[in-house]
């Protein structure tokens, strides 16, 4: 997800829906206000009449409920169903009907470089990655706003023909045909038919009814994941460079079903659907909802069915930090990544009339303020809104701004947003200054006047020297991209938190990559802060958000793929985490930017990842399928709910003990109760085992396992102590045994286990938390 304007306008228009739905609520026509409903269809039950026209089946079952309702899409590759419109009463009744497994209201979701590859080793690493053509094999399926095809990040300069075996498309539309798509580019759809069903016919005056991109979140995400390198790029000079993906001879596809208005989950399904049947090798989701069921999570269930078929999914985490427990994507066959910074920086100075100066961030294309100090006024003084410090539109009173800096605190709407509304009132500038929530966390943006984004404790310096004088003053000077800044990475505060609230034995995010300030492609159809009044256009753009270390992971997880093609999704991710870095070259942790301390792995999950280390894990946790049906098993879900997440038919053995602490997963998370009662708990202490699997993807050898734990009440033992590979793919398993004291309520404490042959070091984080 980008945090910057469009998550922020889909908020104010989620809460303009919610405000509808209140009001219909109350009103007793509600039984015949039509919803999209996702039908979900047992196939085992379909007559055999039906065998030659699965289609009709759909549509008698349809049909036998209401007589107008249209089928919206007809699903057949994640699960044997439909979307269609109908009331609530429709839904009841066809939920009855023999051979229906579910009837599920829609849900909604959102939407969640140069500099990369150095940062990420990858430059100078060229020798250790695969071959171009391995990686040129690979199709990396974005499901996001769509593409913007013609800059250059899409250029197919030097690519062979497109993959044998590719099915995908060029659909055409508005503004898009089948000279859209090229060899980078080598599949493009569009999915709108829930978003109109919801909206109404997309008015192609205002929006493209194709595959283009008239947003720019997918254009930046999917050139990140594998765009072409593009020299020279910039935004208004800022990260100028070579900008390119991190698999950048793999394909892209795209699959549009983000419409300004929104993402609705009949038109993800299909998205995914068609992706899983065109051949992506990896699919990349910058977009999430609110935490459910698995089986009625459409993310989820498509993200299962394309794991099944060995593409790996990949998903931003959310941006919901830095609040705990405020994760998206946590089912454990997804790939879930937060975000951390780079080592780069777009320095901004403010000085005050009292010759203090402050150093922040921003990315305004025009010239330093000139003219010496200008009167300094905090936003809160010239507004008669409650909360005039926000900047929000329509809040400032001119004769008070005019001529001025203004302060502004961030929070409530989007950045960028508030630079116009200072230009509007007749400020000169901007300082956007943290709140204690954002920390010293800086995210920059293209405003619209002279600006700068400081963090809290400048901010509070700032405000404070306004109060102590009678004519306070400053100036903003901007200055030139800096490279090298440390310590780098930290994590954003913005990067959402464990612990997983859903399943607390699996612990998410999984990884952190770059999602700060990164610079990828951007569509022609709105400018860098994607506000109506902003009419410049860039073919680069710099945005931050969880959506944007997505599609890193994604692009890395081609370039481990390409190395290693018979590796399963769950062996890649393995790959990812266990060789992703928790420390800096000091030995210190890794920041969390929104406390300024040590991050733990509820913020970055297994680290960092690195992948040229990812290229030779040595060994790896592998799931196959049958591991997620044991993992649905010990969350006892019933065989309909099973058959509802995987489109399988399973039937947990009831002999058998399933349980979430023997789910190979790569990473621990250990759920602890404070009282007596659940958790095993006995006498004084917990004792908990978790069983793993590792499986010797390297040379053969021995490895011996290290604990290091920062948990003291926990005693944490292994066995065996060494485990030793004598061929390639062979399998151990070792048990970890947790014996755990008390802590009161909300401790959390973390270890970190590692098994090392002397040259390939396995690391896993343990996370403790007491409840
Ligand atoms: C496709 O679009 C391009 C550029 O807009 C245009 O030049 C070309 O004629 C179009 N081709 C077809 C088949 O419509
Ligand atoms: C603020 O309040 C003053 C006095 O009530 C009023 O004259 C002015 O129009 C208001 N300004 C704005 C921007 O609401
Ligand atoms: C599943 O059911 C068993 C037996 O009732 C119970 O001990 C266990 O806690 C349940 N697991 C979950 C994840 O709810």
């Amino acid at each position: 997800m980008k945090i910057s304007t469009f998550m922020l306008l889909l908020t104010v228009m989620l809460l303009a829906l919610s405000h509808v739905s209140a009001i219909a609520e109350d009103d007793a026509r509600e039984q015949h206000v039509k919803k999209t409903y996702i039908i979900h269809m047992d196939k085992s039950e379909m007559p055999a009449s039906f065998e030659d026209d699965r289609f009709q089946w759909y549509d008698s079952s349809l049909k036998s409920v209401s007589d107008s309702a249209d089928m919206l899409y007809a699903y057949k590759t994640i699960f044997h169903g439909f979307a269609t419109r109908l009331t609530a009463e429709e839904a009841g009744l066809l939920e009855k009907q023999s051979g229906i497994l579910s009837v599920l209201p829609e849900r909604r979701y959102e939407l969640h470089t140069t500099r990369t590859p150095e940062f990420l080793g990858l430059g100078k690493s060229e020798a250790l990655l695969p071959a171009t053509d391995k990686a040129s094999d690979l199709i990396i399926g974005v499901v996001d706003t769509g593409v913007w095809p013609e800059i250059k990040s899409y250029d197919d300069t030097g690519l062979a023909a497109v993959p044998s075996g590719w099915k995908g498309v060029c659909e055409e539309g508005t503004n898009f045909n089948s000279s859209s798509c090229n060899r980078k580019l080598i599949g493009a759809r569009f999915f709108s038919k829930g978003y109109e069903a919801a909206f109404g016919p997309i008015d192609v005056k205002t929006e493209s009814k194709s595959p283009r991109d008239d947003d720019g979140h997918g254009t930046h995400t999917s050139s990140t994941a594998a765009g072409s390198a593009v020299s020279g790029a910039s935004l208004f000079g800022y990260a100028s460079g070579t900008a390119r993906g991190m698999a950048p001879q793999a394909r892209v596809a795209t699959y549009k079903a983000c419409w300004l208005g929104g993402c609705f989950g009949s038109d993800i399904i299909a998205a995914m659907e068609k992706a899983i049947e065109d051949g992506v090798n990896v699919l990349s989701l910058s977009i999430g909802g609110p935490l459910t069921d698995y089986y009625k999570d459409t993310v989820a269930i498509g993200a299962f069915s394309a794991v099944a078929q060995g593409i790996l999914v990949s998903c931003s985490a959310g941006n919901g930090g830095p609040e705990a427990g405020s994760l998206s994507n946590v089912a454990p066959w997804i790939t879930t990544v937060g975000a951390g910074t780079l080592d780069r920086d777009f320095p901004a100075f403010v000085s005050l009339g009292s010759a203090k100066k402050f150093r922040g961030i921003s990315l305004y294309g025009g010239t330093s303020l000139s003219g010496g100090l200008l009167p300094l006024v905090h936003a809160r003084d010239a507004s008669n809104s409650s909360d005039g410090e926000l900047c929000a539109p329509e809040s400032l009173i001119p004769a008070k701004v005019a001529g001025k800096i203004v302060v502004c605190d961030r929070g409530g709407t989007p950045r960028a947003q508030k630079s116009l509304v200072v230009k509007q009132a007749g400020g000169l500038g901007m300082i956007l200054t943290n709140t204690d929530d954002y920390g010293e966390e800086l995210v920059a943006d293209a405003y619209l006047l002279p600006a700068a984004a400081v963090g809290a404790i400048a901010g509070a310096a700032i405000k404070s020297y306004i109060a102590s004088d009678s004519n306070p003053t400053a100036t903003i000077a901007l200055g030139d991209t800096e490279l090298g800044v440390q310590p780098s990475p930290v994590v954003a505060s913005f990067s959402s938190r464990g612990p997983n609230l859903f399943t607390p034995e699996i612990l998410k995010p999984d990884l952190i990559a770059p999602g700060v300030n990164i610079l990828a492609g951007w569509t022609g159809a709105v400018g860098p802060t994607g506000l109506d009044e902003d009419k410049r256009r860039v073919d680069f753009n710099i945005i931050s958000g969880t959506s944007m270390s997505c599609p890193h992971v994604s692009g890395l997880a081609a370039l481990v793929k390409a190395a290693h093609p018979e590796w399963s999704p769950a062996a890649i991710k393995s790959a990812l985490m266990t060789t992703s870095y928790t420390a800096y070259k000091t030995g210190e942790t890794i920041i969390d930017v929104a406390t300024g301390n040590t991050a733990t792995p509820f913020d970055y999950g297994a680290g960092h990842v690195d992948p040229v280390a990812a290229l030779d894990p040595g060994l790896v946790y592998d799931n196959a399928v049958e591991d997620y049906f044991s993992f649905l098993c010990a969350l006892n879900y019933s065989s309909s709910q099973i058959k509802l997440t995987t489109h399988k038919d399973f039937t947990c053995d009831t002999s058998k003990k399933y349980s979430l602490r023997d789910f190979n997963y790569p990473s621990f998370a250990v759920p602890l109760e404070t009282s007596s009662g659940k958790g095993g708990r006995t006498g004084a202490s917990t004792t908990v085992k978790y069983t793993r699997t590792l499986t010797n993807v390297g040379t053969p050898g021995t490895y011996e396992v290290s604990v290091s734990s920062q948990a003291p009440s926990v005693k944490i033992s292994v066995e065996p102590q060494s485990l030793t590979f004598s061929q390639a793919y062979e399998k151990k398993t070792y048990t970890v045994t947790f014996v755990a004291g008390s802590s009161p309520s909300g401790t959390n404490s973390f270890a970190r286990l590692a098994w090392s042959d002397g040259k390939h070091t396995v690391g896993s984080p343990i996370a403790f938390s007491w409840n």
